[in-house]
């Protein structure tokens, strides 16, 4: 499907106008593009406790969870790559994600966002870049997912 760039951005640029940030003072927001083609966002809220720091992706993962389950009725390729085999977790799946800081220029997730977006995106999730858009899997490459529970879990298959 064709991805709305320059709408991605700017959904991303409008969610990080209402992060909350008062500690780190980097107002990040997110924006992605659904299979189904709608446009879900977060943006990073943090805590005087900082470790309870969210990122704005996992705001964004959060209401992807928390919309409709979108017209691919199942978790789709990506989340049966991941182990998600029971359609009783059918999401829709995340397509493409612009990440910008309140500067409005793109920033890249960190690590443990990478994770997240690869259970809701698989490694074709396209992500945004200085450079441009570039796949998830070069961002992480060599993932643990849950295919590696499925392979190596000792009991209980
Ligand atoms: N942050 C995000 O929201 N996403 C990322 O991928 C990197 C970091 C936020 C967390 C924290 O509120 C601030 O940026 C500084 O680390």
């Amino acid at each position: 499907m064709t991805v709305d760039w320059p709408a991605l951005r700017t959904a991303a640029a409008d969610v990080a106008g209402r992060a909350y940030a008062p500690y780190s003072r980097l107002r990040v927001g997110a924006a992605g593009l659904t299979g189904d083609g709608r446009i879900v966002t977060g943006c990073n809220v943090e805590n005087a406790s900082f470790g309870l720091t969210l990122c704005a992706e996992c705001g964004l993962v959060s209401a992807l969870h928390a919309g409709p389950p979108g017209k691919e009725g199942s978790a789709g390729q990506e989340g049966q790559a991941a182990g998600r085999q029971d359609a009783a977790w059918a999401v829709p799946r995340l397509v493409a994600v612009a990440v910008v800081a309140g500067d409005g220029g793109p920033l890249l997730p960190c690590g443990r966002c990478r994770q997240l977006l690869l259970e809701a995106g698989g490694p074709a999730l396209l992500v945004d870049t200085a450079k441009g858009p570039v796949t998830l899997a070069e961002l992480l490459p060599a993932a643990f997912d849950g295919a590696d529970l499925s392979a190596r879990r000792e009991y209980g298959n």
